[in-house]
């Protein structure tokens, strides 16, 4: 495995498999709500959290082995049905109202609002029954530990706490540098962060190892942030798969909005410098790789 792009042509076909699978589905009366799940989970994305779940696991045991991969993929598929959950919920009219993503129409387009908020949910308490069926067939502590953190990260310690304060801070005009920290940290860092501490707990890793990979997480969570941020102003809806301008159209506070472009540009170097740092710290290859691939996903135009 010798870079990112090699990693993720190995490893996203195997991700997207699994997910596949689980939403095949269709009852008799309730075949819609898991159409619409199966429509956002399947319709692309670059697949980031489940496959920084498994590089992290494979980071702290040193090798890419078939027991790391088989032990970490339900929780890499819970996490994406998290994200998923996330964007169907954050694209509603009642919260950025968006009508694009993942280059297609937003779930509430296609499917109504009623649906796609049953979507959402469904897709959430999916990414749960998945953790908890695969302790319950092997109840390891490492397992237990990731699956908590996942509940922690995506709740309202997490990232819902995140979202609040975005959706509370839409078309104000006095937001401070903490608070615009505070969503980044845990819109987009909580989740970002514990994909990678996650990976740590289900291999097995020390308690050291697992700080320095949920710090770095949250510095690349808060780069990869202000980068969508700069891409949402400056990024076209083509490559992007999604609309652009919706933030200054919603008034949301970012650190774009606050510090323009050229500080914007400047923060996400540093952050993610600082990222990298940390992950520098860790032998290995699999290590090496989650370098390189931080450094690359701060230069990304999707
Ligand atoms: C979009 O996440 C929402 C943010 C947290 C910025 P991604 O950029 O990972 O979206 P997909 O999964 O590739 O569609
Ligand atoms: C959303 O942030 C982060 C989530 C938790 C879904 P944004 O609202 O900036 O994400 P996009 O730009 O719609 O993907
Ligand atoms: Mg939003
Ligand atoms: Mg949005
Ligand atoms: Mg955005």
């Amino acid at each position: 495995m010798h870079n990112p792009e090699e990693f993720t042509a190995v490893y996203k076909p195997v991700v997207e498999k699994a997910l596949a699978e689980a939403v095949s589905y269709r009852g008799p009366y309730d075949g819609r709500v898991w159409e619409a799940m199966e429509y956002s989970l399947l319709a692309g994305g670059k697949r980031l959290r489940p496959l920084l779940l498994l590089l992290a696991a494979f980071a702290v045991k040193g090798s890419y082995d078939e027991e790391t991969l088989q032990c970490a993929l339900p929780f890499a598929c819970a996490l994406e049905m998290i994200h998923t959950y996330s964007l169907i919920h954050d694209d509603l009219p009642a919260m950025d109202n968006d009508d694009l993503r993942r280059g297609k129409p937003t779930n509430h387009v296609l499917y109504g609002s009623g649906i796609a908020t049953l979507a959402g949910d469904g897709l959430l308490n999916l990414a749960f029954e998945t953790m908890l069926d695969a302790v319950k067939a092997d109840p390891a502590p490492g397992k237990i530990r990731a699956a908590a953190a996942i509940a922690h990260a995506a709740g309202p310690h997490g990232m819902i706490a995140g979202q609040t304060a975005d959706l509370l801070a839409e078309q104000k005009q006095e937001i401070s540098e903490e608070h615009i920290q505070f969503i980044e940290h845990n819109k987009t860092g909580q989740l970002l962060a514990v994909s990678l501490a996650a990976g740590c707990d289900l291999a097995g890793g020390s308690a050291v190892m697992r700080q320095t990979l949920e710090d770095a997480g949250f510095l690349f969570g808060r780069a990869f942030q202000i980068q969508d941020d700069i891409l949402d102003a400056t990024g076209s809806a083509e490559e992007l798969g999604k609309s652009t301008g919706q933030d200054e159209t919603n008034g949301k506070a970012t650190f774009f909005s606050l510090y323009g472009l050229e500080e914007s540009r400047r923060q996400v170097r540093k952050l993610s410098d600082e990222a990298v740092g940390l992950v520098e710290t860790i032998p290995g290859a699999p290590a090496g790789l989650l370098r390189e691939w931080i450094l690359r996903l701060i230069n990304r135009n999707r």
